[in-house]
């Protein structure tokens, strides 16, 4: 029960939250003696109830932690049941809990996912790992993934699944009312380029995503990885033993998750039966090096069994992360033509009509850079992150006893009039030449330190490909009196509604 309590707790309090004292909450002086839990302030649990259940509250999360901060300040915390979680709000108490993490920290978010691998007996990925099994796969993958070098040598890759993208927009232009350049629903189209980019990067092969029949089952891994994150937000509400009284969201979620693990699974098996064939024969130093990320894994000699267990969580995490960012750019440069023009300048200026730019090339755009930048400032795509400490720790006059779960806002952070001038507008040259710099951890996209994203410089390089090649061959236009679109959390931030643009040839 105690277990259950935590759960429901967690997915409440990951993000929030709010109301009821209308206090605000002034980080106590340097100088007097830390306080404890029980004086941090928070909102009643019947109030809490009702903001997350009247109204909608589940898909606007983010938007409660801004609340939150308004009401009680930097820092707050909730309890529901006998679990408290303790809310931070304010960079610079941010970066001391995350600067006194440990060697293993833990995120604890997915604790539903992680139910799932101990339910049917599959292997944790990095994603749902803890403690020195997470430790083990990160030493590991690190090296292939996050290393500047490693994440440059797959521009070859990603440049031919650029390609294609590029192809595909222009063949889905005009397909429905509207104006003849009009493509509907654009994040749907990117999802299908972050899948097929990562799975190239992870398995060598091509799934043929963005040619004009999509195979099913790409389709249906798509939509698992979108069902998945609807049901995680409901099962982690639920206390694990109503699960067996209203089984739909719990059995919704081990359902996908399987989906996922037979697809990857799938995929790996043909990769290794590609290696096995064309290595035939070769002496060990003279085998074909198949420059993908699974192959590394095998001739590591990874259990098969693990292997399988990363690759579905990297699937899974290359998906929504890398095109809602991209959507949101797009959406935003055809609403600031003159943003849309000088980006599009540097990129011609620079690269000229460079079909395959070199990460370092890309990586010397400011502009590009700091449209990126922007855009995950205004649109984080993990909007509230968590930490359980392992030690007792020290947080804004406060002392945070070991295992308790920690809200980290950085939407509302990111949005905080403190530190970026006019928040909520999309102003890339803040990160160029304004001054003063914001807090170094107001914004956060990619997480911090050893537990932080580490696909970030491969998400870093598809976005600057894409955005690089589209802004080549297009000029981006807005719906004609398309309203605005406002984010929403479905665990990941995402549009509230389909992006439609136009995509001019230029
Ligand atoms: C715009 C794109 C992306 C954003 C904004 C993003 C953001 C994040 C964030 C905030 C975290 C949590 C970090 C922390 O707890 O400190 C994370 C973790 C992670 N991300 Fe990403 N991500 C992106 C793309 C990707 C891609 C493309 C991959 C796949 C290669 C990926 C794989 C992962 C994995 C495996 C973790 C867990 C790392 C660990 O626990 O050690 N991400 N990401």
């Amino acid at each position: 029960m105690t277990q259950s309590l935590k759960l429901t707790s967690r997915v409440f309090h990951r993000f929030l939250w709010a109301p009821e004292l209308g206090a605000s909450l002034d980080s106590p002086d340097s100088d007097s003696a830390p306080r404890s839990l029980a004086d941090i302030p928070g909102p009643s649990m019947p109030r809490f109830l009702a903001e997350l259940f009247c109204k909608g509250g589940l898909s606007r999360l983010h938007e409660l932690q801004v609340q939150g901060a308004a009401r009680f300040g930097p820092m707050w915390s909730a309890s529901f049941g006998k679990v408290r979680t303790v809310y931070v709000a304010a960079p610079a108490l941010i970066e001391q809990l995350l600067r006194q993490e440990g060697p293993r920290p833990e995120r604890c978010s997915f604790s539903s996912w992680a139910e799932h691998r101990r339910c049917h007996q599959r292997a944790c990925g990095l994603l749902t790992a803890e403690g020195e099994e997470w430790q083990r796969l990160r030493s590991l993958l690190a090296p292939l993934l996050l290393r500047p070098r490693a994440a440059a040598g797959y521009a070859g890759t990603l440049d031919k699944v650029v390609c294609d993208l590029v192809r595909r927009l222009r063949r889905q232009r005009g397909r429905s009312t509207g104006p003849p350049a009009l493509v509907r629903d654009v994040a749907g189209e990117f999802y299908k380029f972050g899948l097929e980019s990562i799975a190239a990067v992870l398995l060598g092969s091509r799934l043929g995503c963005l040619e004009s029949e999509v195979p099913p089952d790409t389709e249906a891994f798509i939509r698992a990885v979108g069902s998945v994150f609807v049901s995680t937000l409901l099962t982690m509400a639920m206390p694990s033993w109503l699960h067996r009284l209203v089984p739909g969201p719990w059995d919704r979620l081990c359902r996908d998750w399987n989906q996922m693990f037979a697809f990857a699974q799938q995929h790996v098996e043909r990769g290794e039966a590609e290696i096995a064939r064309r290595n035939q024969g070769k002496p060990e130093g003279d085998m074909l090096s198949g420059a993908h990320l699974t192959y590394f894994l095998f001739r590591e000699k990874w259990p098969a069994q693990t292997i399988l267990g990363n690759v579905t969580e990297l699937l899974l995490a290359g998906v929504d992360t890398v095109s809602n960012t991209l959507s949101w750019a797009l959406y935003e440069l055809s609403r600031h033509p003159k943003v849309q023009v000088a980006l599009h300048s540097e990129i011609i200026d620079t690269l000229g009509q460079d079909s395959c730019p070199q990460a370092t090339a890309l990586s010397q755009l400011p502009l590009l850079k700091a449209v990126i930048k922007e855009v995950l400032r205004l649109y984080p795509v993990v909007p509230g992150n968590s930490r359980v400490p392992d030690k007792d720790i020290h947080v804004g006059g406060y002392i945070i006893p070991r295992n308790t779960l920690v809200s980290l806002c950085h939407y509302a952070t990111s949005r905080d009039p403190a530190q970026f001038t006019e928040p909520n507008s999309f102003r890339p040259a803040r990160w160029l030449w304004e001054s003063p710099a914001p807090h170094p951890f107001a914004s956060l996209p990619f997480g911090f330190g050893k537990r932080s994203c580490i696909g970030r410089r491969l998400a870093e390089l598809q976005l600057q490909m894409a955005l690089a090649q589209i802004l080549t061959n297009f000029e981006v236009l807005p719906e004609p009196g398309a309203p605005p679109i406002r984010p929403m959390t479905r665990t990941v931030l995402v549009p509230e509604r389909s992006i439609n643009l136009q995509f001019v040839d230029r």
